[in-house]
């Protein structure tokens, strides 16, 4: 069952029932102001940081569901009735209820007893604010008293205090208001020179103090002066800050008028902070020509142009046509959209990640550069030197930083030893992607350590000496406190309730290994090579390939199991993931990231592992983590045994690296086994089966409850999770094949037989490339022309004669 439906010309999921299994969101801002907005008109904004800079309140974990929003509400001055046109927070029952989750807006509206209302919500490029355009009109036959209101309530900041100490905050809050503008400035008399404002172009009442505003003991969904139809203009003392401005509408038959409201967040330097100075008044010099501008709604609606042009020349960076909708629909539009969001957000801000918990990840912030170089380099290269300078003098690296410091976070530590080489992949990409090579000439410091300034080249030098020097008994790298997957804790050994898989080390980490990162050690370990040599550093660069060649010798001895790909050894030198363990015989990560780096390509080992990946752990909703799941806990496993079996890490479908193997299906030539495990996750091919996936069609979500779990197909935890930079990374660059390399675009499709062929335009290196596929036999060899002139290989390089556009046919037999 469907809850919408795509409206790929708008670039829209259209949602035309409110009630869909989980709130369906999407995200605001793609700069420094954020927000998460769900169908429904739920969700929270913040400024930079969602723990420490949040402007909103949300309630997570509430009852209902996606409580705390960005809420309308309408009411009938005559019939008295009062109704939400995002449904949420009075559940009225609504007419053509529609929302448009597009490119860094939602709209949502609908009709009730003739009024016909929809609010935009949108951040403007280069503000730290958010617009609402509500547009009302009366589609009655008669002329309509209606009183518009809009709400929000006030998140004193840091959201961990804002849940936790009461004591405290029921006594701090405070606000201004001046010429009809609401500011929220609680803590701004001390030790903050920022604040909120909420603003209304038209005259209104208003309320700042929430019990006002909801009367005593009751809800959202019914809001003690929305139902007196009169806003009391009440000033907030402590307990519960928000903002409500309520307008009067006369409106005639067929009436269209427009209101706009402006949420925003506003700095002062320190020694400005008042005005009269002095006096404890906000200056507001700065602020009050941003809340003119974007209150008049051409203004509003120029920003919103703005950011519509903004997502055409991102997403047109590479646009592709094949005879898959979904893959279309993804690659174009979506996937490409998803990237955006998780290279801002890391894994921080989402329904499911609450904003307080997580700071941006090495490894994840370096694996979403896959998804999101193409469209952004500039910002991927800051993104790169600051994940470096958190890096510590041994190349080991802070799990996380936090992203208002942007200094690694101690209380995640550091020891995930595949950790380092992800700044190799992430490096290794973004040169691909715009051949820069000056970045590997910048400075950067150690550990945020001023004075411990080398060039970038050097972090990456000291991130592949990190795995050497940490090799273990059998010659594969050490794991620390876990690689890839976080819940393989083989030196943690926790007894105790609530202790953290994270951070507990009982083991001195000496015995416990990785084929994983070994796996990823031999990609990394070329990765660098290859830029080795291009830097002339020919010697260096045949000591990675030799280390590289060592540690393919190790896993070929004791990496294999026969049939696939052993895990891992735990702290007793006892084998993971081999068909002699009694649960857990066999894991994806190892199996699919050894032949996406070609292990086992010549000697039929990559073969015989994919076919094991198809036998034991594909199913229909996608790849599982391992099997058989883990019946119980183990002490020596860590978390992945703490999880049900079927969910998350444990046997759960993690569609992170699904990827992994497909890429790995394509190096065998696999083109129609590749797109088909392309397609179990893909969430558009899923939508038709919505009440069983749940969560939002049109983005990848982190996990699908793998054949153990009672609700197998089931999603969790969508949007933040670095599916999104590998499904992106697999079809674009592995399937279809079109891939960034040091010397220029290679084209090598691998897709499925039945295809006829696909065309595609790519952006790279400031040249367009027109490219067109077609097929003439069932195999993957390629013979290109470049604008009607045969070349050798597939790699297409920069045209030497400074054209800006470029023809690339490839015929594949
Ligand atoms: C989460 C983490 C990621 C980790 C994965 C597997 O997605 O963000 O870093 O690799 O889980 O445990
Ligand atoms: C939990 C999750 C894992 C995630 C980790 C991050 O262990 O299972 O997916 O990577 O938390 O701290």
């Amino acid at each position: 069952m469907k809850y919408g439906h795509f409206d790929d010309e708008q670039r829209e999921y259209v949602i035309t029932q409110p009630d869909t299994p989980l709130p369906w969101m999407n995200y605001l801002g793609c700069q420094a102001y954020f927000g998460i907005i769900s169908n429904t008109a739920g969700g929270y904004s913040f400024y930079r940081d969602a723990r420490l800079r949040r402007l909103t309140r949300y309630r997570y974990n509430n009852v209902p569901l996606d409580f705390g929003g960005r809420y309308v509400y309408l009411r009938d001055d005559e019939s008295k009735k009062f109704w939400s046109p995002s449904w949420e927070p009075t559940r009225t029952e609504l007419q053509d209820y529609k929302c448009r989750h597009g490119m860094g807006y939602t709209a949502i509206g609908s009709t009730y007893s003739g009024i016909e209302a929809e609010t935009r919500y949108f951040v403007p490029l280069d503000e730290n604010l958010e617009i609402w355009q509500l547009t009302i009109t009366n589609r009655r036959d008669t002329n309509a008293r209606i009183s518009a209101f809009a709400s929000i309530e006030f998140c004193l900041w840091d959201a961990q205090d804002d849940a936790t100490n009461f004591q405290r905050n029921f006594n701090t809050g405070q606000v201004e208001v001046e010429d009809g503008v609401i500011y929220h400035k609680t803590e701004y008399r001390e030790r903050r020179n920022h604040f909120a404002y909420f603003a209304c172009s038209e005259p209104s009442r208003f309320e700042t103090q929430g019990e006002a505003f909801l009367g005593q003991y009751r809800g959202w969904d019914k809001p003690v002066s929305v139902e007196a139809g009169e806003l009391k203009n009440s000033i907030a003392h402590g307990w519960s800050p928000m903002g409500a401005h309520q307008v009067k509408l006369d409106l005639e038959v067929g009436e269209t008028r427009q209101i706009v409201f402006v949420l925003g967040y506003h700095e002062n330097p320190v020694t400005e902070k008042f005005d009269p100075p002095g006096s404890q008044t906000i200056n507001k010099k700065t602020v009050k020509p941003v809340i003119a501008k974007y209150l008049d709604a051409k203004e509003a609606n120029a920003a919103f142009e703005r950011l519509r042009l903004y997502w055409d020349s991102l997403l047109g960076v590479f646009q592709v046509d094949t005879p898959d909708i979904h893959t279309n629909r993804m690659v174009n539009i979506w996937n490409a959209y998803q990237c955006m969001a998780t290279f801002n957000m890391s894994r921080s801000a989402s329904f499911y990640e609450s904003g307080i918990g997580r700071g941006l990840g090495f490894r994840d912030s370096n694996q979403d550069l896959l998804g999101f170089v193409h469209m952004a380099p500039v910002r991927a290269r800051e993104r790169i030197l600051d994940l470096a300078a958190t890096q510590l003098p041994t190349g080991g690296a802070y799990h996380q930083y936090q992203p208002l410091t942007k200094r690694g976070n101690n209380d995640i530590g550091g020891g995930f030893n595949d950790d380092p080489l992800w700044l190799i992949e992430g490096v290794s990409a973004y040169l691909k992607e715009t051949g820069d090579w000056s970045i590997l000439d910048e400075p950067v410091q150690y550990d945020n350590e001023p004075g411990s300034e080398q060039p970038l080249y050097e972090h990456l030098q000291r991130s592949i000496q990190y795995t050497l020097d940490r090799m273990g008994p059998h010659g594969l790298p050490l794991i620390g406190r876990a690689d890839w997957n976080d819940c393989l804790n083989l030196n943690c050994f926790s007894d105790t309730p609530g202790q953290s898989f994270q951070t507990t080390t009982n083991k001195d980490g000496k015995v416990a290994e990785s084929v994983f990162i070994a796996g990823l050690f031999v990609h990394a370990g070329r990765e660098l090579a290859a830029i080795a040599k291009h830097r002339g550093l020919d010697a260096e660069a045949a000591r990675y390939i030799g280390e590289t060649e060592k540690n393919m010798r190790v896993i070929a001895e004791h990496g294999w199991d026969g049939e696939w790909f052993l895990r891992a050894y735990d702290d007793f030198g006892s084998k993971i993931g081999s068909k002699d363990c009694e649960e857990g015989k066999i894991f994806i990560e190892s199996n699919g990231f050894c032949v996406l780096a070609g292990i086992g390509l010549e000697d039929g080992k990559a073969e015989s592992a994919m076919k094991a990946v198809g036998k034991h752990l594909a199913t229909k909703h996608g790849i599982v983590v391992q099997q058989p799941a883990y019946s119980r806990y183990y002490l020596q496993l860590g978390e992945i045994s703490s999880y049900p079996p079927g969910y998350k890490e444990n046997a759960g479908i993690f569609c992170h690296v699904n990827p992994w193997v497909m890429i790995g299906e394509t190096r065998l030539g696999h083109g129609d086994q590749a797109h088909d495990y392309y397609s179990r996750i893909n969430p558009s091919a899923r939508e038709e089966i919505s009440d069983l996936h749940r969560c939002e069609p049109y983005v990848y979500a982190q996990m699908i409850a793998g054949k153990d779990a009672p609700s197998f197909g089931e999603a969790k935890n969508s949007w933040l999770t670095g599916t999104a930079a590998w499904n992106y990374y697999a079809i674009v660059q592995w399937i279809l094949g079109i891939r960034t390399s040091l010397d220029g675009l290679e084209i090598a499709p691998v897709i499925p037989k039945s295809w006829p062929g696909f065309t595609a335009t790519r952006v790279f290196r400031g040249v367009v490339y027109r490219i067109s596929i077609e097929r003439r036999g069932d195999g993957n060899s390629i013979a290109l022309t470049v604008d009607g002139k045969a070349i050798e290989g597939n790699v297409v390089l920069a045209p030497t004669d400074g054209r800006k556009e470029v023809v690339v046919k490839g015929i594949l037999s």
